[in-house]
């Protein structure tokens, strides 16, 4: 191994941000991953694009750079400039009760591009993955994804322009789309990333190892999952959305751990005939402790959840929040705190705590009370298989 070989695996070991793993030695360095994965930085000239194609203010998430890399987003906005529409593409794997505030990240900022572009959007709820990857029974994975549902729902989204499925429902149960999955996608990816390069032991040369690792000891369910992930990219697999519009392009908007699901499906897409999907990405809702990681439902320590009480919030974050308090109030006040935000030492962690506490609490307030408006008749409305006449309007 030469040197440089040899540092870019030391880095490698110091950063990892997969869909299953996000873990950092330090601060994650999102410039880092932009280049590790080949993807492009959203920088202010796009958000003055979307600004001027909406006409309406950058959302927030826009503004402060959450949302900070893409692929391909100016591809979407040159068609759209030419009044060629696009559809949305998001999804959420149904692991626990309730949402947590990461999650809310891609789902609020997916109904303001939803309002802002006016366009239909599908909604993935991978309970066959997380059956798999949580030992969860189908029962309770679809429990789990209804429930999801309802705190997605209460992200505002428009029922006439929106479709929010499950894998064991749609997938499963729709005979045309599982047809089309296992005869035209399916072969295809499977050809290009051979199963049998599992088997070898480092894996070198193999894609699918390699945009995922996987290593031989990881079981046959996980390399089937990624193209299930990726077939709602393609517009043939809503034929009673977009029949007979299989050029319509797709946007897909999520956080960055899932890009390398999307990377192997753009691979494939041009040589089954359909547009890449575009892809705008966020960097991470941090866990409690710090930037190191993010916020996961795998550790509930890391999480608030939009369930929790006032009270619960304020506990979680006076007892894990890392706030980069000095050891002593006085040498708090003359070193200031080990963050950024707050590097000036102006204000104690305690303080600091407190405004978190509010400005967290007051969002969770605002989405408990758009939830429990959330009906079973509204969950079937949004997962009915049903045309949309009105979503590009
Ligand atoms: P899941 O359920 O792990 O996450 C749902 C969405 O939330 C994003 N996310 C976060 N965003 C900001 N900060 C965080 N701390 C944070 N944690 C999670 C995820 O990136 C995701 O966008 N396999 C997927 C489900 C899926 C999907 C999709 C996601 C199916 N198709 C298409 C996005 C796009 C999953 O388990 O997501
Ligand atoms: N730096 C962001 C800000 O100033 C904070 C942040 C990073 C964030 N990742 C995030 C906020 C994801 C929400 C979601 O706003």
């Amino acid at each position: 191994m030469d040197k440089n070989e040899e540092k870019q695996r030391e880095e490698e070991r110091e950063q990892v941000v997969s869909p299953w793993e996000v873990s950092s030695s330090g601060k994650i360095d999102y410039d880092k991953l932009i280049d590790k994965f080949g993807c492009q930085r959203l920088d202010q000239s796009l958000v003055d694009r979307v600004q001027r194609l909406t006409g309406r203010p950058p959302h927030v998430f826009l503004r402060r750079g959450v949302f900070f890399a893409h692929r391909d987003l100016n591809d979407i906005l040159d068609a759209y400039e030419k009044g060629e529409k696009f559809y949305l593409y998001t999804g959420r794997g149904p692991s626990s009760e309730a949402l947590h505030l990461g999650h809310l990240v891609p789902f609020m900022f997916t109904k303001y591009l939803q309002d802002a572009f006016k366009v239909p959007l599908v909604i993935q709820l991978t309970d066959d993955e997380k059956c798999m990857w949580k030992n969860l029974s189908v029962e309770e994975s679809q429990r789990l994804a209804r429930e999801n549902a309802k705190d997605i729902i209460a992200c505002g989204f428009d029922v006439t322009k929106t479709f929010i499925f499950s894998d064991f429902d749609y997938v499963g149960g729709h005979i045309l789309s599982y047809i089309f999955y296992l005869v035209l996608v399916l072969p295809k990816i499977m050809r290009k990333f051979p199963l049998q390069c599992l088997l070898q032991e480092h894996g070198e040369g193999c894609e699918v190892v390699g945009i995922f690792g996987f290593t031989g000891e990881d079981h046959i369910g996980k390399v089937s999952f990624p193209p299930v992930q990726a077939v709602p990219s393609f517009p043939s697999s809503f034929p009673h959305l977009f029949s007979g519009k299989d050029h319509l392009r797709c946007l897909i908007p999520c956080a960055i751990d899932q890009d390398p699901y999307f990377r192997m499906t753009r691979d494939v897409a041009p040589r089954i005939g359909y547009h890449k999907p575009a892809l705008i990405e966020s960097s991470f809702f941090p866990a409690l402790q710090g930037e190191t990681g993010k916020m996961s439902a795998s550790d509930p320590n890391s999480a608030i959840y939009v369930t929790d009480s006032a009270k619960a919030i304020k506990n979680k974050i006076n007892k894990y929040a890392f706030s980069g308090g000095q050891e002593s109030v006085e040498l708090h006040r003359k070193l200031g705190a080990n963050l950024e935000e707050y590097g000036a030492g102006g204000m104690l962690t305690g303080e600091v705590k407190q405004r978190l506490a509010k400005v967290l609490t007051e969002l969770v307030e605002r989405h408990q009370v758009a939830r429990a408006a959330v009906t079973d008749e509204m969950v079937d409305a949004f997962m009915a298989v049903r045309p949309l006449p009105n979503m590009f309007d």
